[in-house]
């Protein structure tokens, strides 16, 4: 009789297959949208917020950075958003909010957020609008997607 004939080495392979990595499997990494960074996350940077100091204030110098506004500007310009774009993507992990720290470091340690923020904790769950904002961002979605 062969060997692999019998039950055991029929469940042996069969375990085999149902665990090797299955191509394709694993889901793209969605694309991070700058329309949207630039339309819905910036003005977050720039919230007054009651009880804590606005992200702006202290990111001025902070890693990551957020430039100063120019001179009676209530927002930033094309380059200074495509520099911030460029900046705060690598704070995040496309597709995974809960990974990201742009998301983790200022959200309460009770709802998910990571240890410690230097800037405190500005978002005591994760349905605050603004870190819905935040996570729509990491997960891919678009100004398009808002028409
Ligand atoms: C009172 C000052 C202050 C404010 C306000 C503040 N931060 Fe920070 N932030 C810091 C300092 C200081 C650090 C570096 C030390 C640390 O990581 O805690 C930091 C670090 C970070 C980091 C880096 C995390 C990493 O992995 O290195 C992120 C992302 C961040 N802040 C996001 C924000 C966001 C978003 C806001 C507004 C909702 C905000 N911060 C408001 C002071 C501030």
């Amino acid at each position: 009789m062969f060997p692999f004939l019998n039950p055991a080495s029929l469940l042996i392979l069969t375990l085999a297959a149902l665990l090797a990595p299955q191509p394709g499997s694993t889901p793209a990494k969605p694309a991070l949208d700058y329309s949207f960074f630039k339309e819905r996350v910036q003005p977050i940077f720039l919230a007054k917020r009651p009880g804590h100091a606005r992200c702006v204030t202290c990111h001025d110098h902070g890693s990551p950075g957020l430039e100063p506004l120019a001179p009676g500007a209530t927002n930033w310009n094309e380059e200074q958003s495509r520099r911030h774009f460029a900046m705060w993507k690598l704070f995040v992990v496309p597709g995974a909010p809960n990974k990201s720290p742009l998301l983790l470091h200022p959200l309460a340690k009770e709802a998910g957020g990571d240890r410690f923020h230097a800037g405190g904790k500005h978002w005591n769950s994760q349905s605050d609008p603004e870190w819905r904002v935040l996570s729509a961002w990491v997960r891919g979605q678009t100004t398009g997607d808002l028409k």
